[in-house]
């Protein structure tokens, strides 16, 4: 069961017109919101987020925090399942022609979707994944979390056909982030991470483990990191929604330190998995 403009449906029954603008433009935003035990993580930290992109694309939020907050409990509560995956998203609606400037009184598609959350497999936590890297040929508005998503699409095909989870992207010898997630790195105990801004996406879990790292007391900073030091780190790892944290012990087939799950990127895993319980 999803929710699709004012009513729950089953995902066969959940229709749009092909004038969406999301479809004709990818004028639209989402968000992807982890539930564990049917609840939902960082509830409030995502529709904040929803509304800052829709802000952005200038496209009015069609619900206030505490509907938006009863439309997803509902949606979770009709699934079979308990942890979930929820996606969410909010075009600007069904135009009836396709005309690049906002259309007048249109209504919003608003799009609620779970599907059971997969994290990474415990293989993958304990010996870590392999990534790739990019150009970030992406444009200059990454902060928005928005429908057009080809540049990562492209990416992460890129990513798989090579065995590879994820590939990182780099602006100008700078580390961006990941296609679908953020990245951190470390060198002699400190962690690093790059700053908030519109070249990144300011990822909820991003916010969560530097929060952690902060209260633990380990040395955490969030400046510019280098591509050369991304590939001298002592320890690489991605962080979104559905990934957690997930060590990096390969880029571009060389390893990253010593090629296994380092010590920082276990313990951050772990206050990760202790906050969310
Ligand atoms: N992606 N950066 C990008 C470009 C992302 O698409 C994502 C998340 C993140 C991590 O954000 P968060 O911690 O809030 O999940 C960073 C989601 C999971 C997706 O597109 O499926």
């Amino acid at each position: 069961m999803l929710y699709l403009n004012g009513r729950f449906c089953r995902a066969e029954d959940a229709m749009i017109s092909a004038l969406d603008r999301g479809c004709l433009f990818g004028d639209g935003v989402y968000e992807v919101i982890p539930v564990y035990s049917r609840n939902p993580f960082r509830l409030d930290e995502h529709l904040a987020r929803l509304d800052a992109s829709l802000a952005a694309i200038s496209l009015p939020n069609p619900h206030t925090p505490l509907q938006w907050a009863e439309l997803v409990r509902e949606v979770i509560r009709l699934q079979a399942y308990d942890d979930q995956s929820v996606y969410l998203h909010v075009t600007r609606g069904n135009a009836g022609e396709r005309d690049f400037p906002f259309p007048a009184g249109v209504a919003p598609t608003v799009l609620i979707n779970p599907s059971p959350l997969v994290t990474p497999s415990p293989e993958a936590k304990a010996k870590g994944v392999r990534a790739i890297s990019h150009a970030d040929f992406r444009w200059l508005r990454c902060d928005i979390k928005s429908l057009n998503l080809l540049p990562t699409v492209l990416l992460r095909e890129a990513a798989k056909q090579q065995g590879c989870a994820e590939c990182l992207m780099f602006r100008d010898g700078m580390l961006s982030e990941g296609a679908a997630s953020n990245v951190f790195v470390v060198k002699q105990g400190v962690i690093a991470c790059p700053p908030k801004n519109h070249l990144i996406l300011p990822g909820i879990t991003y916010d969560l483990v530097i929060e952690l790292a902060r209260q633990h007391g380990v040395p955490m900073e969030v400046r510019p990191v280098t591509e050369a030091e991304v590939r001298n780190a002592d320890e690489l790892w991605m962080t979104s929604s559905t990934r957690e944290v997930l060590a990096i012990v390969e880029l571009d087939g060389q390893a990253v330190g010593d090629g296994c799950v380092g010590p920082m990127a276990r313990q951050l895993d772990q206050y990760y998995q202790d906050f969310k319980r």
